[in-house]
């Protein structure tokens, strides 16, 4: 099988931190991918080299088997990466519908006349796929903190991208709320999106991803089935003390 995105050896350093130290990953088609690792552990810096927000010190990204390293955001995004960020991050001024049109409007098929009912088809449809149709037309602030969640999610999907980070979409959420979003990424591994879902706990990940990497001090430290994977000595001490350890 080739890998939808691969990163090999890849080092992020800011100023004096060693943010990413030397990691090698490769997504496969139609898995949901989880990263965990304990805070500062490198995962938001992994995502962001993905997504061509910071280039690397040394190392190489590929997407669909083309090296993308020197790629900008819009370029990679074009070609099938969509994401989401660990903070929400919503327009305003703008309803829940106008926020998911302008993940679709981005893309270069949504200039012409057929282009924009197209678009208009596809964001209407992510909002029911999200489950966030009833809420189109409310502003995004007005919506608590797990539906906003799942705006995003659907502004991302909006476009049909190929491969799907996301970037803790649970964190800070009531327990219902993160059955919500797992109900929803299930979802979407059904529907064969390739996904990688960043998060701090490891339980959380363990019942819902297909493949775990483990990040710890910018390096990878175990990675494979999640249920072994997690119950690795190493894994299992990374995470100790942190009351991520899993059951
Ligand atoms: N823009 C930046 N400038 C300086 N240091 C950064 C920057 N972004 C992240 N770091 C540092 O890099 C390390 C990894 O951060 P991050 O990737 O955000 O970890 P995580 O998402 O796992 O919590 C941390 O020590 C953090 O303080
Ligand atoms: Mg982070």
């Amino acid at each position: 099988m080739t890998a939808v995105l691969e990163l090999r050896d890849i080092k992020v350093r800011f100023g004096g931190v060693k943010a990413v130290d030397g990691v090698s990953l490769a997504l496969e088609p139609g898995h949901l991918h989880a990263l965990v690792g304990p805070n500062g552990s490198g995962k938001t810096t992994v995502v962001n080299t993905m997504s061509r927000l910071v280039t690397p010190t040394d190392g190489q990204v590929f997407l669909g088997g083309q090296d993308v390293t020197a790629a900008g955001p819009h370029e990679v995004y074009r070609r099938g990466l969509a994401r989401t960020f660990q903070g929400i991050r919503l327009v305003e001024g703008l309803t829940v519908r106008e926020n998911v049109l302008l993940g679709v409007q981005e893309l270069p098929t949504a200039r012409s006349r057929a282009g924009r009912r197209r678009a208009a088809e596809a964001a209407d449809e992510a909002l029911e796929r999200m489950d966030v149709h009833h809420v189109a037309q409310v502003a995004p602030a007005a919506l608590p903190y797990g539906v906003q969640r799942r705006v995003e999610i659907a502004r991302a999907v909006a476009g049909a991208p190929k491969i799907l980070l996301l970037d803790e979409p649970v964190a800070g959420m009531s327990a219902g709320e993160r059955q919500e979003i797992s109900a929803v990424l299930g979802r979407l591994r059904d529907d064969g999106m390739t996904m990688l879902l960043i998060e701090h706990d490891l339980r959380f990940v363990l019942g819902l991803s297909d493949h775990l990497f483990v990040l710890n001090f910018g390096q990878l430290l175990a990675a494979g089935d999640p249920a072994a994977t997690a119950a690795l000595p190493a894994v299992q001490e990374a995470f100790l003390g942190r009351k991520h350890v899993p059951a």
